[in-house]
């Protein structure tokens, strides 16, 4: 009713007092609004869902629109260029591959390549190969031999006697060539007489070389009965020439978690510290532990449990010859291409910058190849109208305050549509009470009810991504997707929202990262808002390449 009933322009910079003296808003406290019939000035806002975009670059997909899943990314320093292998998601189609690994190289994280040999490790044909279709792994380099190890996974298992799941060998003499595999290499399963779940669950192999000891670990994600109870974890066998194993038992169990899967472990060391990095595969969420020793114990964050939400899943982290990290992970799809379909296995390829804080815990960014590339020009956009107690705080630029003093009375800055595939929405963040939330806001219908939030929580300390309609929202609401942000008032936060097609990437302060995918994204209206709180949005600026 507000936005609808009374224009912007009859009631514009009315506190709530004054719109009800006023006779512009006779609705109670949290009463849901009704709407209205449509008004021209609703009529300008655009919330329809464009068709998906399949022009991708800084978060690519194959050159065939296939999605792209699981990472295994390789940095080689001598040519300054990361390569990623990724498992393709074919499976069962005209050309009988299951999950063959495909590459992608960029040496800028914002253009990507296909490796011109296309398929880099194939499945096998024959029902009952181990291999029969392919499953994440890992690629090492030793003495001129790229050595790739991976999953065979076969499905067949009522018809086949090995178990469905076990660790494999091939090699390449170069990157980008395809591997050949071992035929010397018996195939690891998982270990006898050791209470793991010996039909299935044994994946996701990598290969770490410890410098000081000149060893090389390998991880499998795998189940195992701990004391007899079932856990998901994380075994570890050690060699010396990566051919000849010897199991070492579990390096890791969960702690005080009993994870069904910790998928695509991966062990990397930072300056002293060793981390754990592993994939939930029930809240899809990347979680990391880390230790003194590669030995353990490992130990939680002391801070947020997590840098990004579910939406950056079988993340992988390389360290080029700079000292610069990048964590690397796939955005899953949704059935239909719309914001109601189910959860979709693969989608497009996402980067961040991976840093170290002061305590040791791990924190996300823009890469600053990306940041360079995507601030080339500052297009110009139209905000179409405000509503609520808004002030601009600095002349000449999109700089505002929002006062709301009651829940659900939304105050708002409403801007047209973004006609570009790609850009980035900044700006500088701060409130002073928060009663309930304030945020951005995409695909807007009305500047009240209808859209989605990609809103601050200061209540709850986390940064959340809701699809629900705003009326509807409570303090128990699940997320679309989240991030933990622990928030303080009268503190600035830089927000970076970088969006290319329906992938939408938020970066929280140069922290944190939440990865979505948002088909109602594109060039609908967005813009800011808050609701039960007073909060200032600083420079609001749109870049582009
Ligand atoms: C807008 O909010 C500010 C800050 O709370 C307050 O001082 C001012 O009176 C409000 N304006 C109106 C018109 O209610
Ligand atoms: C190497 O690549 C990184 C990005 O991955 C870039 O920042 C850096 O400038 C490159 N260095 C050289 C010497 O090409
Ligand atoms: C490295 O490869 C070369 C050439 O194949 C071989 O002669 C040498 O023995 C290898 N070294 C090690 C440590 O395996
Ligand atoms: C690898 O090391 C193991 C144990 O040290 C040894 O038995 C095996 O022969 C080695 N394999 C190769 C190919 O060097
Ligand atoms: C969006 O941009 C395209 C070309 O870049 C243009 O053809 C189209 O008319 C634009 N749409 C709107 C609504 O401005
Ligand atoms: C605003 O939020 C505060 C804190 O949650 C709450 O106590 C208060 O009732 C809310 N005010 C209104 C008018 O809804
Ligand atoms: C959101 O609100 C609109 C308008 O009130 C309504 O038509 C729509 O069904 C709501 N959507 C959901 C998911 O509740
Ligand atoms: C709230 O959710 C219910 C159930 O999904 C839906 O029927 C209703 O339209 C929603 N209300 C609003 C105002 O969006």
């Amino acid at each position: 009713m507000k936005t609808k009933l009374f224009r912007p322009g009859l009631c514009l910079g009315a506190g709530l007092a004054l719109l009800l003296a006023g006779g512009c808003d006779t609705r109670t406290p949290d009463a849901a609004p009704t709407p209205p019939a449509s008004t021209p000035a609703d009529a300008a806002l655009t919330c329809a869902q464009q068709p998906e975009g399949t022009n991708y670059a800084i978060y690519p997909q194959c050159a065939d629109g296939t999605a792209v899943g699981d990472v295994m990314p390789y940095y080689d320093a001598a040519s300054n260029t990361t390569y990623t292998y990724f498992l393709k998601d074919i499976w069962n189609d005209a050309t009988t591959k299951r999950h063959p690994w495909y590459g992608f190289k960029t040496s800028n994280f914002y253009g990507y390549s296909d490796l011109a040999a296309g398929e880099q490790l194939s499945c096998s044909a024959p029902t009952c190969a181990p291999d029969f279709a392919i499953g994440t792994g890992s690629v090492t380099l030793r003495n001129g031999t790229y050595y790739a190890y991976y999953t065979g996974f076969n499905p067949n298992t009522g018809s086949c006697t090995n178990p469905k799941e076990g660790v494999m060998l091939a090699t390449a003499t170069g990157l980008g060539q395809p591997f050949t595999k071992s035929t010397s290499f018996g195939t690891l399963y998982a270990p006898a007489g050791q209470n793991f779940d010996s039909n299935d669950n044994f994946r996701d192999p990598f290969v770490y070389f410890d410098a000081g000891t000149g060893q090389y670990s390998l991880l499998v994600a795998a189940r195992q009965s701990v004391s007899g109870v079932w856990r998901g974890i994380i075994a570890r066998y050690t060699s010396t020439n990566l051919t000849s194993w010897t199991y070492q038992g579990r390096l890791y169990d969960g702690g005080s978690t009993n994870f069904f899967m910790m998928e695509c472990p991966q062990l990397f060391k930072l300056g002293s510290t060793y981390y754990l990095l592993f994939s939930d595969m029930d809240s899809k969420n990347v979680y990391y532990r880390k230790s003194a020793s590669l030995a353990g114990p490992w130990s939680a964050p002391a801070g947020n449990a997590r840098f990004d939400g579910p939406g950056f899943y079988g993340a992988k982290v390389i360290t080029d010859k700079f000292g610069d990290s990048y964590i690397q992970a796939w955005l899953h799809r949704r059935a239909g291409a719309t914001d109601t379909g189910a959860w979709q296995w693969g989608g497009n390829l996402v980067t961040h910058k991976l840093y170290q804080l002061a305590n040791g815990d791990l924190a996300l960014t823009m890469p600053h190849t990306l940041k360079s590339y995507l601030e080339a020009t500052t297009p110009a956009f139209t905000k179409s109208s405000q509503w609520g107690n808004v002030t601009n705080t600095i002349p000449n630029t999109e700089s505002y305050q929002l006062v709301s003093t009651a829940n659900n009375d939304v105050a708002n800055v409403l801007y047209d549509p973004i006609n570009r595939t790609r850009f980035k929405i900044s700006a500088t963040v701060s409130y002073t009470s928060a009663g309930k939330d304030f945020g951005f806001l995409l695909g807007a219908c009305d500047g009240y009810n209808q859209f989605y939030s990609l809103r601050f929580v200061p209540g709850q300390n986390r940064f959340s991504l809701d699809f629900t309609n705003r009326t509807n929202l409570t303090s128990t609401t699940v997320a679309t997707a989240d991030v933990p942000f622990p928030l303080q008032p009268n503190t600035d936060y830089t927000v970076d929202i970088v969006q290319e097609n329906s992938v939408v990437v938020v970066y929280l302060n140069n922290v944190a990262a939440l990865t979505a995918r948002i088909y109602k994204a594109p060039k609908t209206s967005w813009g800011v808002f808050v609701d039960n709180s007073t909060a200032t949005f600083k420079n609001i600026v749109v870049k582009a390449p």
